[in-house]
């Protein structure tokens, strides 16, 4: 299979070139023979590497048109990797080169393996530039929240409530069905609060024995209980400064409820086995996937602790009452584990679409995650077919619907297609607005009409 490599080599002797071009048929490659071409294929191939022979006409024997070439393809994509080609004994032209932006060079004549590992290098220096420039446009808030990949109206109104509450100290409960992203939001509030350089630590009260959390969450003096060695602060103390995550608080048990209220009220902690309180600096989250009225019906929590952890709900809504967020979402996973495991998969088929809108997710987010992970490690290049995310192809979707009010229809439908034209043609807007037969300025327009994001593209055609 061939890698997503693309190569553009500029060389006026045809002989050679077809040489090269044979040589590195890993790649896609595309040749030219004059800075004209070059350039023209810079902007149709949008090559990684270009090897660039400085001997070009109407200055064969010199460099300088070669050396006007290689400026000109730096000003026109300057992340793009250019290994030149000097004659023997030209080091001053080859430093200059390097000088001017030139990847590296290499004298002729060409050993084409030495070359290649030259190319293979230079592309690998790319990849990673590349990947270091998406993540920074993540973190510059391209997605609603940092990693929070949203489309649907509840949850971009969702993001803005959580930019909104972030600054600020109040006590937030996040609740929702497993895998929703409640530790997502969680820790958003903490990234985006002025605490973001102090600690975020997370318990899970669910997961650790009744006996062993009090110890966990308050700490303990050195003899307290068997076993206790040595001193040892809990996680409220470790939080100073920061944010405590109580992750399935509904889980807590009633004695600990009892003490947890206390800190919140006092803002103090006192170790096991000791009387000495430490006051504490921390904003709280809570979070559950429990109906926490009902466990205060049942008498299982405290509805005083609801009161002190809920100063704020935010309640995340199941992955399938999220419409097409599932193909946006869908689609960053793909991108993400593709470049992690160094798979060029393209995108998903248009049964893998409708299987994936037409599914229920009861492990939600979590679940897709999983479901994309796997088709990824699994699939052989090309695109993920409902099969590859382990569902039954399905061959099409019904909506079954009372809603009759016409314009509402249509922007669903609307939305859907331009969600699913994304979807399928991996991001690209060109392609995109091709399948929906409309032009890109239109397809701009419906985008910004729904305040989704112009996609940032992981394919390549
Ligand atoms: N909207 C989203 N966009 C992108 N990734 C998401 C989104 N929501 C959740 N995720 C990812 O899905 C996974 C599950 O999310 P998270 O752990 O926050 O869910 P949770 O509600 O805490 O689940 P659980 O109840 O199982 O603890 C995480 O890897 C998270 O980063
Ligand atoms: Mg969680």
């Amino acid at each position: 299979m061939r890698s997503e490599g693309r190569l553009l080599i500029v060389e006026d002797d045809t002989g050679v070139a077809e040489q090269l071009k044979w040589h590195f048929d890993d790649y896609h490659v595309v040749l030219a023979g004059d800075r004209r071409t070059a350039l023209d294929r810079l902007e149709t191939h949008r090559p990684q590497v270009v090897i660039l022979d400085l001997g070009l006409p109407p200055d064969p024997e010199g460099t300088s048109e070669g050396l006007a070439t290689m400026q000109d393809l730096l000003a026109a994509r300057p992340e793009t990797k250019i290994i030149v080609l000097t004659g023997r004994g030209s080091r001053e032209v080859a430093m200059k080169c390097v000088e001017m932006g030139a990847y590296d060079f290499y004298n002729k004549p060409v050993d084409v393996d030495e070359l290649g590992l030259i190319v293979r290098r230079a592309m690998h220096m790319h990849a990673l530039e590349e990947e270091n420039r998406k993540l920074r446009e993540s973190a510059l808030g391209t997605q609603p929240l940092d990693g929070l990949v949203a489309g649907s109206d509840v949850m971009l109104e969702l993001s803005r409530k959580v930019e909104k509450l972030a600054p600020s100290d109040v006590t937030v409960l996040v609740t929702g069905e497993s895998g929703t992203g409640k530790e997502l939001v969680a820790r958003a509030l903490h990234s985006l609060s002025a605490r973001r350089e102090g600690p975020f630590v997370a318990i899970n009260c669910a997961a650790i024995p009744d006996t062993l959390l009090e110890s966990e969450l308050f700490g303990h003096e050195r003899g307290a209980f068997t076993g206790a060695d040595r001193s040892r602060a809990g996680k409220i103390e470790l939080a100073n400064g920061g944010t405590l995550f109580l992750d399935e608080i509904g889980d807590m048990p009633p004695n600990l409820q009892a003490k947890l209220l206390r800190f919140l009220q006092e803002r103090e902690v006192e170790r096991v086995g000791s009387g000495k309180p430490i006051p504490v600096d921390v904003r709280v989250v809570c979070a559950t996937n429990r109906d926490l009225s009902e466990a205060i019906r049942e008498g299982s929590f405290r509805q005083d602790l609801y009161y002190r952890i809920s100063e704020v709900c935010l309640h995340l809504p199941p992955l399938r009452e999220r419409g097409t967020d599932v193909l946006l979402i869908a689609r960053a996973f793909l991108e993400q584990f593709s470049r992690s495991q160094r798979k060029p998969v393209r995108g998903f088929t248009e049964r893998a679409v409708n299987a994936m809108l037409e599914h229920d997710w009861p492990g939600n987010v979590r679940e897709l995650q999983n479901r994309v992970k796997s088709a990824v490690v699994m699939a052989e290049g090309g695109k993920i077919d409902a099969a590859d995310l382990g569902f039954e192809s399905r061959p099409e979707v019904e909506h079954a619907d009372a809603d009759l009010d016409l314009r509402k229809l249509r922007d669903r439908v609307e939305r859907e297609a331009v969600t699913r034209a994304l979807a399928l043609s991996n991001g690209n807007v060109a392609k995109a607005a091709a399948l929906l037969r409309v032009t890109r300025p239109t397809f701009y327009n419906l985008l910004k009409k729904f305040s989704m994001q112009p996609p940032g593209r992981s394919g390549d055609d």
